[in-house]
C-alpha cells in the first residue's frame, strides 16, 4: 500500500471530486442557496472558510468584488496548495492556515468578520468542539455577519449508528457513478469520521452562543445548509 501522504490525498481527494462532479452531495443547490442568501449582502466582506478544502465553492457563492478578506483553515497542507490557485481570481491577499479550525477561531480577532462559512466539515469535530465553533463564531462577527454552516446532519430523532446506515445504504445503492472501490473508501471513511448532529441539537448550540436568528436555507435528504446569526 502507498502511504505517501501526497498520493493518499490526490486519491481520497479525487474520489471527492468525483462526488461534487456528479452532485452526490448536493453541492450544486448548497451553494446556490448561499449564494442566493450572499447576494443580499454586496459587501466587501470579511470571510473566514472553516475546513476550506480547496476553497472552489467560494467562487461559487461569492463575486471577486464581494470579499475584501478571506481567511481560510484546513488541516491538509496538500487541498491549501490547491486553494491558492482557486482564489487567484478573487485579485485579494488570502490568508491560508495549516491548522485545526477552533485553534484558528479562538485566535481570530473579534467583531471583524462578516461571514463565518464551513462546508461539510464540522461533524468531524466533537459536541465540545462544535459548541467552540458557535461561541467563538458569534465572538468574531461584526453586526449583521452570520455564519453559514453546510454539513451532514442526523434526522431528527436518529441515532449515530442509524445515520451510518441509511447514509451508507445510500452510498452503496445510489452512488453508482463511483467505482466498487471508491464507493467502499467512501463508506469507511464515514464511519470512522463522521460524527454529525441533528439541526436541533445545532441550533441549540448556535443559541447557546447568543446566535439566536437561526434558518435554514437548503435541505437534500442528509445535506443542509443553516444562516446563524444574532438578533435583538
Ligand atoms: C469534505 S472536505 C470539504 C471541503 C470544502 N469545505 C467543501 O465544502 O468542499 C472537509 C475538509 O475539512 C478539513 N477538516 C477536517 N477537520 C478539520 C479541522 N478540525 N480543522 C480544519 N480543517 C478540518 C479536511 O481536511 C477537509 O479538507
Amino acid at each position: 500500500m502507498n502511504s505517501d501522504p501526497i498520493y493518499i490525498f490526490r486519491k481520497t481527494w479525487g474520489t471527492y471530486q468525483k462526488v461534487i462532479r456528479h452532485n452526490l452531495m448536493f453541492h450544486r443547490e448548497i451553494t446556490e442557496a448561499a449564494r442566493r442568501l450572499l447576494k443580499s449582502r454586496p459587501g466587501p466582506l470579511n470571510v473566514i472558510d472553516l475546513g476550506c478544502g480547496d476553497a472552489a465553492h467560494i467562487g461559487k457563492i461569492l463575486e471577486p468584488g464581494q470579499v475584501a478578506e478571506y481567511c481560510g483553515c484546513d488541516l491538509s497542507p496538500y487541498a491549501l496548495d490547491v486553494a491558492r490557485n482557486n482564489l487567484i481570481p478573487f485579485g485579494i491577499r488570502v490568508n491560508l492556515l495549516c491548522r485545526d479550525m477552533i485553534a484558528v477561531l479562538k485566535e481570530a480577532p473579534e467583531n471583524h468578520f462578516d461571514l463565518v462559512y464551513s462546508g461539510y466539515a464540522l461533524h468531524h469535530l466533537p459536541i465540545e468542539a462544535k459548541q467552540a465553533f458557535f461561541t467563538e463564531s458569534r465572538r468574531i462577527l461584526r453586526e449583521n455577519g452570520c455564519v453559514i454552516l453546510v454539513d451532514v446532519m442526523r434526522e431528527e430523532g436518529n441515532s449515530r449508528p442509524e445515520y451510518l446506515d441509511n447514509y451508507n445504504g445510500a452510498v452503496a445503492t445510489q452512488w453508482l457513478a463511483l467505482t466498487p472501490d471508491e464507493r467502499d473508501q467512501v463508506q469507511e471513511h464515514i464511519r470512522n469520521c463522521d460524527f454529525p448532529e441533528t439541526p436541533g441539537i445545532l441550533q441549540s448550540l448556535a443559541e447557546n452562543a447568543g446566535l439566536n436568528q437561526c434558518r435554514r436555507l437548503e435541505k437534500r435528504t442528509w445535506h443542509e445548509a443553516w444562516c446563524y446569526q444574532k438578533q435583538d
